[in-house]
């Protein structure tokens, strides 16, 4: 029997009716397509819709789409937010005019204030109880008691992202079934929405063991997880999971623009780094020239989801023409070690993996080098 057999039926697997303890992280902006997350299911593991700027109808019709490719589990997962109208509009015009040079470089006419900075997320919820898939994740905060008693109402089950303790202590009151543990090398928008983003800026390897103590709930970890060895990794530091974000962007079902797959390969030169230029709210992406030239004023950008409307039409513009500079291209610390390959590929190689750094391990353990064998020698 291998380590991954022995993780059959359990722990979050059990949890989530999965083959292997594995979440597909969503990936808001068309990364995680209906392709990508069905793939991911029918290899096993939990693919996740990220639907945190969709439209409820989009929601809806993604929602179909994933149905007619799978009869899996999936989940579908949204930014907890304020209704559009609630944001302040602070700093807009400085926005727009230090993105105007940018904007010509692609053709793009003179930026009017957008109507409207985001969906309602009352709106999106209501699509998702509809649809009620089999889990529901949140990422930025939680939603109401009385929104979530409608999605358990619904069968759903329900992952809660937090980025430290107080975070994970808040969803345990709040009664998720499942913590995503969203460590500092995570690609893509931090979650943390108790205490500052310097403060919830977590390595993975210090966040995990600290919930798994926190909280009497399973711990699913995210952030810089790409291959087998992560995996192992993880489940060492007691999670019961893992959600991976970066090496699925990369999967030949993926949404990403192909120039942004084939720069992950270049991550250990271009650097990832957490910004506000793109959205106003910090995320991790590769480094590069939208990046660099707005640097000097990243405090000073409206918050999320402001900017984020803001630079909407550029970033749009930026990935139909195939230019890296000024996309977001979000992406986790460890994003070098992506490797393009069909999803359920990916799902089979993490499996071979982890057993063989689980092999590896008892190896260590059984050898005289060993940590706990040297300590437990008689002498
Ligand atoms: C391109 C991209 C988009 C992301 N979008 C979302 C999202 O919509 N919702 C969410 O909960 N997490 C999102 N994340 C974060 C992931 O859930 C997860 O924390 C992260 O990918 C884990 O780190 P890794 O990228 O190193 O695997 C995104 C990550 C990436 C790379």
């Amino acid at each position: 029997m291998t380590a991954t057999d022995l993780l059959r039926g359990r722990g979050v697997a059990a949890l989530l009716g999965l083959e292997r303890p594995i979440v597909q992280a969503p990936m808001a902006g068309g990364i995680t397509t209906p392709a990508l997350v069905a793939a991911c299911c029918e290899a096993g593991v939990l693919g996740s819709l990220g639907a945190a700027v969709l439209s409820p109808d989009r929601i809806r019709s993604e929602v179909a789409a994933v149905r007619a490719l799978t009869r899996r589990p999936f989940a579908v997962n949204l930014f907890v937010l304020d209704e559009p109208e609630r944001f302040a509009r602070d700093g807009e015009d400085a926005a727009m005019a230090r993105i105007a040079s940018w904007r010509a470089r692609f053709g793009l006419p003179a930026q009017q204030p957008p109507a409207r900075v985001c969906e309602s997320f009352a709106a999106q919820l209501d699509a998702v109880i509809e649809a009620a898939p089999a889990v529901a994740s949140f990422h930025f905060g939680i939603p109401s008691a009385e929104r979530l008693a409608a999605l358990r109402r619904a069968g759903c089950r329900i992952l809660g992202g937090a980025t430290n303790v107080a975070e994970a202590r808040a969803w345990a009151a709040a009664g998720a079934d499942a913590i995503v543990a969203q460590g500092g090398e995570a690609g893509g928008h931090r979650g943390t929405f108790v205490g500052g983003f310097e403060e919830g800026a977590i390595g993975t390897m210090a966040l995990v063991p600290r919930l798994v103590d926190a909280v009497d709930l399973p711990v699913i970890a995210a952030g810089g997880i790409m291959d087998g060895r992560g995996v192992a990794a993880a489940l060492a530091l007691g999670a019961q999971g893992v959600q991976l974000g970066t090496a699925f962007l990369a999967c030949d079902e993926s949404g990403a623009h192909p120039a942004w797959k084939a720069a992950l390969a270049e991550a250990d030169d271009r650097g990832t780094r957490l910004t506000r230029v793109f959205s106003g709210r910090p995320a991790r992406g590769l480094v590069n020239g939208f990046m660099e030239a707005m640097r000097a004023d990243e405090a000073a950008m409206p918050v999320y989801p402001v900017q984020n409307a803001l630079t909407a039409e550029l970033r749009a513009a930026a990935t139909k023409a195939g230019d890296i500079e000024a996309m977001s291209m979000w992406a986790g610390q460890a994003a070098a070690l992506a490797r393009p390959m069909p999803a359920a590929a990916l799902v089979a190689r993490l499996a071979e993996e982890f057993d063989a750094a689980v092999g590896g391990l008892a190896g260590v353990a059984r050898g005289s080098g060993s940590v706990g064998g040297a300590a437990g020698r008689r002498p």
